[in-house]
C-alpha cells in the first residue's frame, strides 16, 4: 500500500524542531500506546542524543495494559528516557508529568526558572487533547482528522513546567510497509491516503492471529473464519452490508472493521509488542 503522507507544513515544522531544541531543557514526545514504535519519529532517535525525553503513551484507554506496561518498562531501560501512560480520565496528570520531567532534568541548569519542555507528537495522537487538558482550558483546537494542530503554542503547567507546542509531523517514507498499516489502524494517516480493503486486509490478518476471541464476540460469529477475506465476507454478512443479489459489499465491510479496531469497539488491543521487532512487529 503506498502511503505518501508529507504535507509542507510538515517539512516546516520539522524545521521548527531543529530551531527550538537548543532552547528546550526536555523533549516530551506523545506517542500512540497501540503503537509505540511506529508512532515514534524516527528524527527523535537523534534529538534524545542531545535532550533528555520524556514519552507519553496516550490512548492508554484503547490499548492493552499488559502491553503498556511492558512497553513503559521497555522505554525506562533507556538513559536519559522516562514513559508514562495516559489516557483522558486522569485528573492528576499534569502533577505526574511534572514529576516525572524533574526527575530527567539537571537542578543546577535551572536555577530558579521553570523547565522549558518541547512536546512533539505524530498528526492526531491526542497533543492538543493532553495541552487543554494541562492548561485547563481549550487553547489547542482538537479533531479526529490527522494534522489539526499547526501554530506553536505556550503552555504553563503549574509554575514548574512551560511546555513548547509544535505542529505535528510524520516522516515521507512509511517503511516498513507494516509501519503505515499500523498508522491507519490507529486514526493517524488521513483515509485519503489509503485503501480500505487493503487496511482491512492487514487489520484481518492480524486480528485472526492474535484477538480471535475478539472477533467472535463482537461479530457474534459462530465459528473463526479462514482467512482474511472469509472474514470479511462474514462482517458482512452480520452487519446486513449487502448489495443486489445478495453479495457482501467488500468496502463496507472493510470500513467497519478499521473503524471498529480503531474505535476499541474490538476491546483494548495492542498492534506492537516491545521489543520494536517482535513477530508481532514482522506481521504484514
Ligand atoms: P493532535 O493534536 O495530536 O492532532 O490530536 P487531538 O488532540 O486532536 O486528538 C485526536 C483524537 O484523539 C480526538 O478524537 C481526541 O479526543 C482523541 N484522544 C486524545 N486523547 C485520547 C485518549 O487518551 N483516549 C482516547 N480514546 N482518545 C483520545 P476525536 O475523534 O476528534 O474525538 P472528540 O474530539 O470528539 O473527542
Amino acid at each position: 500500500m503506498p502511503i505518501n503522507w508529507f504535507p509542507g507544513h510538515m517539512a516546516t515544522s520539522r524545521r521548527e524542531i531543529r530551531k527550538v531544541l537548543p532552547k528546550v531543557d526536555l523533549v516530551i514526545e506523545v506517542l500512540d500506546a497501540r503503537i509505540p514504535s511506529s508512532s515514534e519519529n524516527p528524527l527523535m532517535a537523534e534529538i534524545r542524543d542531545q535532550k533528555p525525553s520524556l514519552l507519553i503513551l496516550n490512548k492508554g484507554d484503547l490499548a492493552d495494559p499488559t502491553t503498556t506496561a511492558a512497553w513503559l518498562d521497555h522505554f525506562a531501560a533507556g538513559p536519559g528516557v522516562r514513559a508514562l501512560a495516559r489516557h483522558d480520565q486522569q485528573p492528576h496528570f499534569g502533577r505526574d508529568l511534572v514529576a516525572v520531567a524533574r526527575g530527567l532534568v539537571d537542578p543546577s541548569k535551572l536555577g530558579r526558572r521553570a523547565m522549558v519542555a518541547m512536546i512533539v507528537g505524530i498528526p492526531n495522537v491526542g497533543k492538543s487533547t493532553i495541552l487543554n487538558a494541562l492548561a485547563g482550558r481549550a487553547i489547542a483546537k482538537t479533531g479526529n482528522k490527522p494534522a489539526v494542530t499547526r501554530a506553536q503554542q505556550r503552555v504553563r503547567v503549574g509554575t514548574e513546567l512551560e511546555l513548547l507546542d509544535t505542529p505535528g509531523f510524520l516522516w515521507p517514507k512509511l517503511t516498513p510497509p507494516a509501519r503505515g498499516y499500523r498508522l491507519a489502524l490507529t486514526g493517524a494517516i488521513s483515509d485519503r491516503a489509503f485503501d480500505y480493503q487493503d487496511l482491512a486486509y492487514f487489520a484481518a490478518r492480524f486480528l485472526l492471529a492474535h484477538h480471535p476471541a475478539a472477533l467472535l464476540a463482537t461479530y457474534g460469529l459462530e465459528a473463526l473464519p479462514v482467512g482474511e477475506e472469509a472474514l470479511l465476507e462474514a462482517i458482512g454478512r452480520r452487519r446486513g452490508f449487502l448489495v443486489r443479489g445478495g453479495a457482501v459489499d467488500p468496502q463496507r465491510a472493510a470500513e467497519r472493521l478499521v473503524h471498529d479496531l480503531q474505535g476499541g469497539t474490538l476491546g483494548r488491543i495492542s498492534l506492537e509488542t516491545p521489543p520494536v521487532d517482535s513477530p508481532r512487529g514482522d506481521l504484514t
